[in-house]
């Protein structure tokens, strides 16, 4: 049986696709992804707004094991901003800066945190996997690091260039993909939904 993934995003499903084949587990793209209504992710938590894409999404696809993905950056001395608005924290704050839509989400970051020396942040992403609009399991993946005072690294994207691996004194914009996959909060998110998925035998 193939798990679907309601994600367009071409380099998550390479990593959600790659990651599974190890186990035997075939992930596609959910079919018509692009035409189906985008539900409004106005959910307060990752998990809520992850459940809520699940459930909608998998009633498009009826008997399909479907999985959808909630993520953002949590900073500690911020009040674990940007949280469920990482992707528009600049557009909501109504910041106006130059460059990509990351890069002024990462140029806001760097100004609210200014000076401060307490710069522990974290990533945390979760999963929601759905059948017939029904939540059968959910899975999370949390990852520790630092925000730099200054970007570091060009691969990656979003606020990759200023999370820190202290123990590693790299940047998620430094390591490899493989590398960032084996410690990122997806990667651990979505091994601990496939064995999930495996221990509860949904495919098999
Ligand atoms: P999404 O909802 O999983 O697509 O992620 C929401 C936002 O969180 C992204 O637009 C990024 O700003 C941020 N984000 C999530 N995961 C990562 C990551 O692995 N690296 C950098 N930024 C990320």
């Amino acid at each position: 049986m193939v798990l679907y993934a309601a994600t367009s995003n071409p380099g998550k499903l390479r990593e959600f696709a790659t990651s599974a084949s190890r186990q035997g587990i075939e992930v596609l793209p959910l079919p018509r992804l692009k035409e189906i209504p985008e539900p409004i992710e106005d959910a307060p938590t990752f998990m809520g707004n992850a459940e809520l894409k699940a459930r909608a999404y998998s009633l498009t696809e009826p008997g399909a094991l479907v999985f959808a993905d909630d993520s953002g950056l949590e900073v500690l001395t911020l009040n674990n901003d940007p949280g469920v608005r990482s992707a528009r924290y600049a557009d909501d704050a109504g910041f106006k800066g130059s460059g990509t839509k990351d890069q002024r989400n990462n140029a806001l970051l760097l100004q609210n945190l200014g000076t401060n020396p307490n710069r522990t942040a974290r990533f945390v992403c979760t999963l929601a996997l759905a059948r017939a609009g029904e939540i059968l399991l959910r899975a999370e993946g949390t990852v520790q690091g630092e925000i730099l005072s200054s970007p570091r690294g060009t691969d990656g994207f979003g606020y990759d260039p200023l999370f820190l691996i202290p123990a590693l004194n790299l940047t998620f914009a430094e390591l490899s993909p493989e590398q960032k996959w084996e410690r990122s909060h997806r990667g651990r998110a979505f091994r601990t939904l496939l064995d999930q998925i495996t221990t509860n035998r949904l495919i098999g």
